[in-house]
């Protein structure tokens, strides 16, 4: 027992050495290659940003063109995965669907995918990039009973993704400039956070040297849940819950009660002890967004913003230094711009998909990378002698 650490939930446990993203979780700072995200929140774009987290440098304007036009290039999916969906339920969950697909891109792209080959390695990274938002957006297509709408490669990233999301056939649309820029700055924020739960996951994954498609559809699990990405979803989901500002406090007596199992979804973090550097732009943008589209009255983001600040101010949160998350605004911005709720935690998984690429071509190019393979610290009973059934109380 005394040779491992007992370390649950990895509190205390560096997986890995990595060069992608910094966090500083007493100050609140976070770099993508050394990058404050606020700077990039500002300046970049989803795309300059996936080429920087995955090639580890800002692109040049000619590296920024060919690596966008590697990824136009393959936001097709095969046409037989389309078919896939028919097998789901239209009220299957999304993220479910997405991570089914998202694992048979095993079985379609398995014909240039030897890890140990870059070349491959890097068509890998610009189909993921490329072909999960066409595969989200077909999901949600799936669930309305709508059909699947084609990518368009002349439109930017998050303008073709809502174009794939809203586009119908019977009707002229075209995309809300507001809507696509907004969705650009989430994605920006969402893209990596080092080792959480999922990335952690697509890593452990990937280390058994499986094919890298199956990894990233296991990251899509892990985000699933509502300790994770699943939590833009349910603060939605608890905020028509909560209604009313009069409510805030009986809900937050339910939070602190540690007989119930109610959490305010969206506060507290593993890594920021100070505020989460995301949520404040998120809540910033939040205010421009809903101006911009009509919608300032928004009955939700009051009542977000008088919950936060009965909150902050009571002693339980104070005390246990938690703060709003980068997922306590992002819902009601994803609902401005009329993304369904049950779409949320999908949105969150295109972005991160990202991150994911980035850490799996770290881990693999990394000579010192070995198997994930932790230790325990057994706890069950000593060895004893099977038992006959005819002697079993
Ligand atoms: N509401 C009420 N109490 C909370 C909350 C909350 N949201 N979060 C933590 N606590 C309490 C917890 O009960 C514990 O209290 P005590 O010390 O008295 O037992 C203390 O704060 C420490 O919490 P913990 O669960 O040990 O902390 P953790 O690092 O294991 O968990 C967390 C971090 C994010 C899972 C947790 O804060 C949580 O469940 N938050 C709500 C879900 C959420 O918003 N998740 C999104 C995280 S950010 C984006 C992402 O990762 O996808």
């Amino acid at each position: 027992h005394d040779m491992f650490t007992f370390d649950p939930g990895f509190m205390a446990t560096a997986s890995c050495e990595s060069k992608i993203t910094y966090i500083d979780g007493d100050q609140g700072i976070l770099l993508y290659r050394g990058i404050p995200i606020e700077q990039l929140a500002e300046k970049s774009n989803f795309l300059e940003v996936s080429y920087l987290l995955v090639n580890g440098e800002l692109p040049t304007a000619q590296q920024l063109g060919e690596f966008s036009h590697a990824v136009q290039y393959h936001t097709m999916i095969n046409e037989s995965l389309l078919r896939f969906f028919n097998g789901f339920q239209y009220n299957a969950h999304p993220m479910a669907m997405l991570s089914g697909v998202v694992a048979s891109m095993a079985a379609f792209y398995h014909d240039s995918m030897d890890i140990n080959n870059p070349r491959h390695r890097e068509i890998f990274a610009h189909r993921v990039i490329a072909k999960i938002p066409t595969i989200a957006a077909a999901a949600y297509k799936h669930s309305l009973g709508q059909p699947f709408v084609y990518p368009r490669n002349d439109l930017d990233y998050c303008s073709n993704l809502l174009h794939m999301f809203f586009a119908v056939p019977c009707e002229q649309y075209s995309v809300d400039p507001v809507a696509a820029q907004a969705l650009d700055l989430l994605f920006i924020l969402h893209a990596d956070h080092e080792q959480n739960a999922s990335t952690s996951t697509v890593r452990m994954a990937g280390s058994t040297g499986t094919n890298p498609y199956a990894a990233i559809s296991s990251g899509i699990s892990a985000l699933w849940g509502p300790a994770h990405g699943g939590a833009n979803e349910a603060v939605l989901a608890m905020l028509e819950q909560i209604g009313t500002v009069e409510n805030v406090p009986k809900y937050l007596a339910k939070a602190k009660d540690k007989n119930d199992h109610f959490r305010l979804m969206g506060f507290g973090h593993r890594v920021y002890k100070n505020f989460d550097p995301r949520a404040t732009i998120i809540r910033t943008m939040c205010h421009k967004v809903l101006a911009k589209l009509g919608k300032s009255d928004n009955p939700l983001f009051e009542l977000a913003l008088k919950l936060e600040e009965i909150a902050l101010k009571d002693e339980y949160f104070v005390e246990r230094k938690l703060y709003p998350n980068v997922d306590f605004y992002s819902g009601i911005i994803y609902s401005a711009i009329g993304i369904p709720q049950s779409m949320f935690t999908v949105m969150f998984a295109i972005a991160r998909s990202v991150g994911w690429v980035a850490h799996w071509q770290e881990m693999i190019a990394d000579p010192a990378m070995k198997i994930s393979r932790p230790r325990q610290i057994y706890t069950g009973p000593a060895q004893r002698d099977y038992m006959e059934m005819s002697d079993r109380g």
